[in-house]
């Protein structure tokens, strides 16, 4: 049986676990009616607390980590996929519980695969991979919520990381006004070409302490949590949406119940490992055609090799690198 090159995280069963580059065969991954050659995956924050240990992500032990992937089918029992399909998975547990995309082949169930949508070739998927994907969803549960642009400006925060970059791409091709929160004040300049209006530091958009201040935003896009979450149900326009994704800076959420029942503001949670297929379907979908963001290259800012990425995973948690990173799996890989 053919080998391939993987990497695995295995339990030392003390707690802590170990990331080894390994070469597989099929029968060393979980069940599955789709076989997949995978060429392309991407480095988010979680893959990383995965790969160096530094978080309990792995629910199975051994786990091939990466938690989205694009490809072309190789075999399939389900009648939806055969051979040379090109396929994407984002989310649904892979490099969790299910083995996911630091393989050159996966072997997954059919229902957490999405055929790639036309508009959008393989390696751009992963350019906004799970990232991109988040970013969507966020959008797509705020217009279902009847957000417009009338209600006036978006904030995001969080906004040069990768779900922020791609929020203000998609947001602003669609007509409204952002406004970017960041910390870092020379992203002025490449956050405003990815679309922002306006770009604020944290303070500047720190609310009172009051249940209700000033209502001035639209709506907004929090990857961050805690007290800049609690800061946008206070300054939220009646009926805008808030659609919470991080915690980058905290998991309290210290507000009132006024924001809800006398401005019927919405806060939207946003879930992106288990997103029901239709959810997965419509977000890539758009993502794919009008909402595709024209800056890709500004989101995923370097390609790394299988055997790089461990290095980067710890790079990252270590905060001496930034940004998602694309990984090429095969010297061959397909676009
Ligand atoms: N709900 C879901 O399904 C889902 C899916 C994907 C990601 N997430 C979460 O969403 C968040 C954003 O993901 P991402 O991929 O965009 O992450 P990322 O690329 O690491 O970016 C996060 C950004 O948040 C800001 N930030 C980071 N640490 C911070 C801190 N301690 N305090 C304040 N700001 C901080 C930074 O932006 P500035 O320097 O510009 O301020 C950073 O670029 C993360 O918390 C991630 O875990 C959730």
């Amino acid at each position: 049986m053919s080998r391939f090159e993987a990497l695995r995280i295995h339990d030392n069963g003390d707690k802590t676990t170990r990331c080894d580059a390994e070469q597989l065969t099929l029968e060393d991954l979980g069940e599955g009616s789709v076989v997949i050659d995978t060429h392309w995956s991407s480095v988010n924050y979680k893959d990383a607390l995965a790969v160096t240990g530094k978080g309990r992500i792995i629910r199975r032990f051994p786990c091939v980590p990466g938690i989205d992937l694009a490809g072309v089918v190789a075999e399939s029992s389900d009648a939806r996929y055969a051979p040379g399909d090109k396929v994407l998975v984002t989310g649904c547990n892979i490099g969790e519980a299910l083995d996911g995309g630091y393989a050159q082949r996966a072997r997954l169930p059919a229902d957490v695969v999405i055929p790639l949508p036309e508009g959008l070739d393989l390696r751009e998927a992963m350019m906004l991979g799970t990232a991109g994907f988040t970013a969507g969803l966020a959008v797509l549960r705020m217009l279902d919520n009847h957000q417009n642009p009338e209600l006036g400006p978006i904030l995001v925060n969080g906004a040069t990381g990768g779900v922020g970059s791609i929020a203000i791409q998609v947001l602003s091709a669609l007509g409204y006004q952002v406004t970017a929160v960041s910390r870092k004040t020379d992203a002025e300049a490449h956050l405003k070409a990815l679309g922002a209006s306006e770009v604020v530091t944290p303070e500047a958009v720190a609310a009172g302490g009051k249940p209700l201040e000033k209502a001035q935003w639209g709506g907004a896009v929090d990857n961050l949590g805690g007290e800049a979450l609690a800061a946008m149900t206070r300054t939220v326009v009646p009926f805008g949406n808030i659609a919470s994704i991080g915690l980058a800076s905290g998991i309290e959420l210290n507000t009132t119940v006024m924001p809800f029942i006398l401005r019927g503001v919405s806060l939207l949670g946003i879930h992106s490992v288990e997103c029901p297929r239709p959810m997965r379907e419509a977000v890539w979908e758009k993502l794919s055609g009008s909402w595709k963001p024209a800056k890709l290259d500004a989101i995923a800012t370097r390609t790394i090799g299988l055997d790089e990425v461990a290095g980067y995973c710890r790079e990252l948690v270590e905060g001496t690198v930034t940004g998602r990173a694309l990984v090429q799996l095969r010297a061959d890989a397909v676009r």
